[in-house]
């Protein structure tokens, strides 16, 4: 498998605080399955707090201690970006960075609220050539109000990663029948960890939400999206993804009267 959202570099975010965390969170992933890690952490938390060359140095170091433990897995380069009015110039400046240096790039809309310039952010974006992939949509506000919002996005020519935990309940049931709907509805295109510790409902264990999906998707697209998807997406390859369709009806309880 291919898990395309984790913080696993140790000392940049809220992910990994040592080199010791990071071994141990690719042995976990390792154990269970992925072979490699796109690294994503907050683009903010490097850029204020750190930088982009720090950021490859320990990609370099981390993978020099992942594989003189025995462990084959390999991280990668990427980051996970804040979407705001300066993306598009830090995109420009080398500072936002997109997966593994190809033409996608993991983007998380605020958590709260939908600011009126999203739209034309993301739309500036892709006309930087990048096309956007964003982060737990099940897991915004704006698109757990309007799968719809979500749907126009995917209509335009972005994709969506979902957290595997979120297929089996971990950030409890609502987000589970939103990620659900979005399932139904050929919104999610790569479901990944966003691991930030070893243990525990954050851990790297990738293929929990594989059966889950399968039940909406069946098993062949569950698959995909933690294997073939993301391997394109980190090879910069281009490929289809299922049209996004129309919403699913929800029977209300007052039509049972
Ligand atoms: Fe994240």
């Amino acid at each position: 498998m291919y898990d395309l959202h984790a913080h696993i570099l140790p000392g940049v975010d809220d992910g990994a605080k040592t080199p010791e965390d990071t071994v141990e969170m690719a042995q976990v992933a390792s154990d269970t399955g992925t072979k490699i890690i796109l690294a994503t952490p907050h683009r903010k938390d490097v850029t204020e707090e750190s930088s982009v060359g720090h950021i490859r140095e320990l990609i370099e170091d981390m993978n020099g201690r992942i594989t003189d433990q025995g462990n084959d897995l390999k991280l990668v380069l990427g980051m996970e970006n804040h979407l705001d009015v300066d993306l598009p110039g830090e995109i420009e400046a080398g500072r936002a960075l997109p997966m593994n240096g190809g033409r996608y790039m993991l983007i998380e809309m605020p958590f709260f609220g939908k600011p009126n310039y999203i739209e034309d952010v993301l739309f500036k974006v892709q006309l930087q050539g990048i096309t956007p992939v964003l982060a737990h949509p099940e897991r915004i506000e704006a698109f757990q109000n309007d799968v719809d919002l979500l749907a126009s996005f995917v209509e335009r020519g972005m994709l969506s990663q979902v957290t595997a935990g979120s297929v089996i309940g971990y950030f409890g049931k609502r987000v589970q029948a939103i990620t659900n709907n979005m399932l139904q509805r050929n919104l999610v295109h790569v479901l990944a960890s966003d691991t930030h510790f070893a243990r525990g409902s954050r851990s790297p264990k990738l293929g929990i939400g594989i059966e889950a999906a399968s039940a909406f998707v069946g098993e062949e697209a569950a698959l995909a999206m933690v294997v073939d998807t993301p391997k394109a997406i980190l090879e910069d390859q281009t490929f289809e993804v299922a049209r996004p369709l129309e919403s699913v009806a929800v029977r209300k309880w007052w039509k049972f009267w």
